[in-house]
């Protein structure tokens, strides 16, 4: 009993967390919701905004791969990620609340319609376990702390499968070294990444959980 009434209260806090943060100065990010949920809603202009997300993905295509799955272990997938998440990102990119060398100077470079597009053409595409295609020893224990871990403490905002939802991110399938360096990020508070309900989350783990919940995430569909 005790324990589901932690949980309840965690989940009803984490909820709170999330919409205080989601607010805090984002009108014109709520355009940018919009303009997508808009687009989302008709068949038509969906196809058409995919179509042109992919013409504009070229360049992306180097190191995210051209369906949006990584090429390599230290850049995220963008395969099958939640739209809003990934118009969230390129406004933080280009607003310089998130850091990194090449995606701060490219995102000042899009359009508004560009980021609708290019989420609207990632989003769409299937996500594949990066273990799947780059084979390594994968310790079963490592995989079912990690398991448990994310049931306790992740779950009730990234989602059962961790599919996220909105403007929270998809984490299965991603690969176990950027997820692990992210949540490194967070849990000192890097520059890169400080401005975001993670950091106190993230504080909370050990390396060896960090490390754990990387693995297993990374062998999710
Ligand atoms: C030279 C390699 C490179 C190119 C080209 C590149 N990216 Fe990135 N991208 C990265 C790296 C590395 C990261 C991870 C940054 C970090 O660790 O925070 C990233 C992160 C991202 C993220 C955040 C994903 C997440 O899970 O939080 C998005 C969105 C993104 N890139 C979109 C794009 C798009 C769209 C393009 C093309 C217009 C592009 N990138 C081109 C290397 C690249
Ligand atoms: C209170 C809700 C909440 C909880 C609980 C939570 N997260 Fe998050 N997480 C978020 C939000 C919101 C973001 C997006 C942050 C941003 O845009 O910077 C995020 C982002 C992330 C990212 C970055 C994804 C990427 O593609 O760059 C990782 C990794 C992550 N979370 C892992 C975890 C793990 C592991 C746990 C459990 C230990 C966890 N999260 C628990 C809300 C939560």
């Amino acid at each position: 009993m005790k324990t589901f009434l932690l949980r309840s209260m965690l989940k009803w806090t984490a909820l709170v967390i999330c919409s205080l943060w989601a607010l805090q100065g984002q009108a014109d990010l709520n355009q940018q919701y919009q303009i997508l949920d808009d687009i989302q809603k008709n068949p038509e202009q969906l196809k058409d905004a995919a179509i042109k997300g992919k013409d504009r993905a070229g360049l992306c295509g180097r190191c995210h791969g051209e369906d949006g799955n990584s090429k390599r272990d230290f850049i995220p997938n963008l395969a099958d990620q939640n739209a809003k998440y990934l118009v969230n990102q390129f406004e933080q990119f280009a607003n310089g609340s998130r850091k990194n060398y090449v995606m701060s100077q490219l995102a000042s470079t899009l359009t508004l319609e560009d980021r609708v597009n290019l989420a609207i053409y990632f989003s769409s595409q299937q996500a594949k376990p990066f273990v799947a295609r780059k084979p390594k020893v994968i310790i079963q224990n490592e995989i079912e702390l990690g398991r448990a871990d994310f049931q306790d403490k992740c779950q009730m905002c990234h989602g059962e499968h961790a599919e996220g939802w909105a403007q929270l991110p998809r984490l299965a399938s991603q690969p176990s070294e950027y997820l692990a360096k992210t949540l490194k990020k967070f849990k000192t508070g890097h520059r890169d990444r400080s401005k975001t309900p993670m950091t106190a989350i993230a504080k909370q783990l050990s390396d060896d959980q960090i490390k754990n919940i990387s693995v297993y995430l990374s062998t999710l569909e």
